[in-house]
Order: structure tokens, then sequence, then C-alpha cells
């Protein structure tokens, strides 16, 4: 034996942790649980639900479904529900007016829920793309740029209206300067100060979304892209400022979005702000994973987990996932 007692070997065997599951189990430093899950939903009228071609798996529901489903999640153990609406064509306007409407789709599905699930978690998304004729997240000017203030003004009015509702969290997602003091403001104001505002902060001008787009019938109508609004991919520091921004103004959560090629920025943010940090796993990370898995390339379950353990590791409170459901289902069989 002559490599006894040569340097540190062998005393310092990191392999001895991981030797055999016990202290695998016990040195684990991050844990996945359903409640670290947010369920995204989308919520259609009648004719409009069924299967999203795009993402595999996943469908647009009718009212009476979307409220089943949020029973069934709520069984598994998930705390929250965000709520993605479908609107018909005839509704959908250059301004989007419908997003204020209460008796709407969105106002009348939180209704529902907050009626069957009282204990379910509600979160809605402020923003004015499936309510637009053009599907961009706000108002044209005569450029055809988003404008910004006017905007804002619209979207407080669509979290004000999605308050009375009784939505628990308003998720502004639309990216212009100033929304989350704005919408803080009117809810301080109107006497809704105990709605959580959990802002897509970091949000990136992102090719993944295209699926999501298909879902909610914007992608045939989107005019030109977000990249005037959203973040340019190629920016890190840049994320931390608008996070910053958003917290000034009173955002509760703040979220980096999309998750898998991002995780790098929901690392910075949480060391750098420690503040509850969700990531969203967006609609073509979902694609990407069910093709493979589809093929039979990857093995569904294990992929799954690895990918939302690794949400976790990287800082993230909290994951936003299409498969919430299904991993919240793996991880009580695995405790049974
Ligand atoms: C729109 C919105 C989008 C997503 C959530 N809210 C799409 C976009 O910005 O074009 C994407 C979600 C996903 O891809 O899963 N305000």
């Amino acid at each position: 034996m002559t490599a006894l007692n040569a340097g540190q070997f062998p005393h310092a065997r990191l392999r001895r942790t991981r030797q055999s599951a016990f202290i695998r189990d016990m040195v684990r430093e991050t844990q996945l649980s359903p409640e670290h899950l947010i369920q995204p939903l989308f919520v259609a009228e009648g004719d409009l639900a069924g299967p999203i071609a795009s993402m595999p798996g996943v469908s647009r529901l009718a009212l009476a479904q979307l409220v089943d489903e949020c029973r069934a999640l709520h069984a598994l153990g998930i705390k929250l529900v965000a709520l993605f609406p479908v609107i018909p064509q005839n509704l959908k306007t250059d301004d989007g007016r419908e997003a204020l409407n209460a008796d709407g789709l969105v106002p009348r599905a939180i209704k529902a829920i907050k009626a069957a699930v009282p204990e379910l978690g509600v979160m809605v998304d402020i923003a004015l793309d499936p309510y637009t004729t053009h599907g961009h997240d706000g108002l044209l000017d005569a450029r055809g740029n988003v404008d910004n203030d006017p905007t804002v003004e619209i979207l407080r009015r669509q979290a004000l209206c999605y308050a009375r509702a009784g939505a628990d969290m308003v998720a502004p997602s639309d990216m212009m300067d100033g929304r989350v003091g704005q919408i803080r403001s009117v809810l301080e104001r109107d006497g809704y100060k105990d709605v959580l505002i959990m802002s897509y902060a970091a949000k990136y001008a992102s090719s993944f979304y295209g699926p999501f787009r298909d879902a909610v019938g914007t992608t045939g109508a989107l005019k030109g892209d977000k990249r005037n609004y959203q973040m340019d991919p190629a920016n890190t520091d840049e994320a931390l400022r608008e996070v910053a921004q958003d917290i000034a103004e009173g955002a509760d959560l703040v979220m980096v979005k999309p998750g898998m090629p991002y995780l790098d920025i929901v690392s910075r943010v949480k060391r750098e702000f420690a503040m509850p940090t969700a990531a969203y796993q967006v609609s073509g990370e979902y694609a990407m994973l069910r093709a493979a898995i589809g093929n039979g390339w990857l093995d569904e379950k294990k992929a799954l987990m690895e990918a939302l353990l690794c949400f976790r590791r990287a800082g993230a409170d909290l994951v936003l996932s299409y498969y919430a459901k299904q991993a919240a289902q793996w991880l009580r069989e695995g405790k049974a």
C-alpha cells in the first residue's frame, strides 16, 4: 500500500456521503415539495377549450374543468395557481378593453375558484396581450411601439378589477416601467392592501414563449417582437436594476423568466436581494422536455424532477411549471 498517508488520500473520500441512500438523504442541500410549485392554468370560454398542439398534455380549460382541476391541485398540496385567459377573437380590440370587464373571463374564474377552493391561492397575470388584436402587452403608439404610461394606467385598472374579483396575487408580466408602483398605489388606495404582487421583474424577450402564444391565440396576431419592452437575453446587470426597481415600488415576490437558460439570473437575484424569488419554466421549456420524452429520449420522471430541483438549487423559492401537478403527484408517491 504505497498510497498510505500520501497527502490527504484516503482520509478525505467525498464518496463516503454518497455511498447509500440514508446518508445521501441526510446531507442533501436542496428539497423540492409541492408548496414550491405554482401551476399555470389556461382558462377558456367553452368552445375554445381543448388541447394545445405545441404543449402535449396541457389543455385550455372551460370554467367547470378549471374548478375541478383546482380542487385536484389543492388536494395534492399545490398552494397557488396562475391563471391565463384565452379570449375569443371578437372580444379583442386595439386597446384591450376587455381586460377591464368586471364580468370577464378572469374575474369569473377567480370567483369560481375562490368559491370552490377558498384556501387555494389565485394569481392572475396583469398584461394586455390576451386582449389585444395586435398581441402586444399594452397600447401601441403611432410608431407601433408599446406606449408605456397609458399602458400602465390600464394595467392598474386591470389589477384593481381582478383584486375586486378576489385575486390573492397579481403578477404584472408586461415589463412597463413604473407599473408595480402604480398597481401598489391603487391597491392601497382602494382597500386591497393585502393583495400580493409578484412582479415578472426580469422577463426576457425570449423565443421560448412560442407555445404559450399558441395557447392563448396571440401567435398569428403578434406584430413584430417584444424587444422594446422585454429584456435582452444578453444582459444580467440590467436584471438586477429591474428587480431593485420593482422591490422599491412594492413587489412582494420577484420572478425571473424564462427558467432553465436563465438560472444564473435566478442565482444572482436571490443572492443580491434575498427576496422570495420565483422562476418560470416556460412553455418552450415544457415543449422541449415533452418532445424528448415523447420520443423516448429522456425519462420523464427523472428528467423533470432533476430540472425542478435544479431551479431550487439555483435559488428559486418557487417554480412555475406546467408540470407542477405531475411533480406533486410523484412527490406524494415518493413519500407513501
Ligand atoms: C404575456 C405572458 C407571456 C408568458 C406569460 N405571460 C408571453 C409573452 O410575454 O409573450 C409566457 C409564459 C410561457 O411561455 O409559458 N404577458
